[in-house]
């Protein structure tokens, strides 16, 4: 297959990189372009440990095309903490609310989408919000308790 370039913005630095015309986007972000938080779980859309930012709003990349990128700004966990963990990520931490840890990075990513289009969100709302977000850890209460409380403060 023909190889393109495309261009985009990468958790705030232009990038790019030359992409096969069906190489996803988390493949392309996790062996392309060194950026490891987005995981492989399903590889199918079920599980949403892939999730990243695509212009504004969380996708799964891996259904994403790395081509339905080009010219686009991606931002993922290393992008939104690189001033330092957010206060999500700080009550995340504190209430322990990972375990493994291999559900987190789209956890956190969903968890601030909610928050940046509903910052006091009732507990259905977060249910919802984290719906697309599999975690065969924890049983999801202190995820969601850890939520909650950064909503309080
Ligand atoms: S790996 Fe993308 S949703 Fe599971
Ligand atoms: S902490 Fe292990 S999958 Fe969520």
């Amino acid at each position: 297959m023909t190889k393109t370039t495309i261009q985009l913005k990468l958790n705030g630095i232009q990038r790019r990189v030359d992409v096969e015309p069906n190489d996803v986007l988390v493949d392309v972000l996790r062996d392309k372009l060194g950026v490891k938080s987005p995981k492989v779980g399903c590889d199918r859309g079920d599980c949403g440990t892939c999730t990243v930012f695509l212009n504004g709003r969380t996708v799964r990349s891996c259904l994403v095309l790395a081509v339905e990128a080009d010219g686009g700004e991606v931002m993922t966990l290393e992008g939104i903490s690189q001033n330092g963990p957010t206060k999500l990520q700080k009550s995340f931490v504190e209430r322990s609310s990972f375990q493994c840890g291999f559900c987190a990075p789209g956890m956190v990513l969903s968890a601030t989408e909610l928050l940046q289009n509903n910052p006091h969100p009732r507990r259905a709302e977060i249910q919802e919000a984290l719906a697309g977000n599999l975690c065969r850890c924890t049983g999801y209460s202190p995820i969601i308790e850890a939520i909650e409380a950064v909503c309080k403060k």
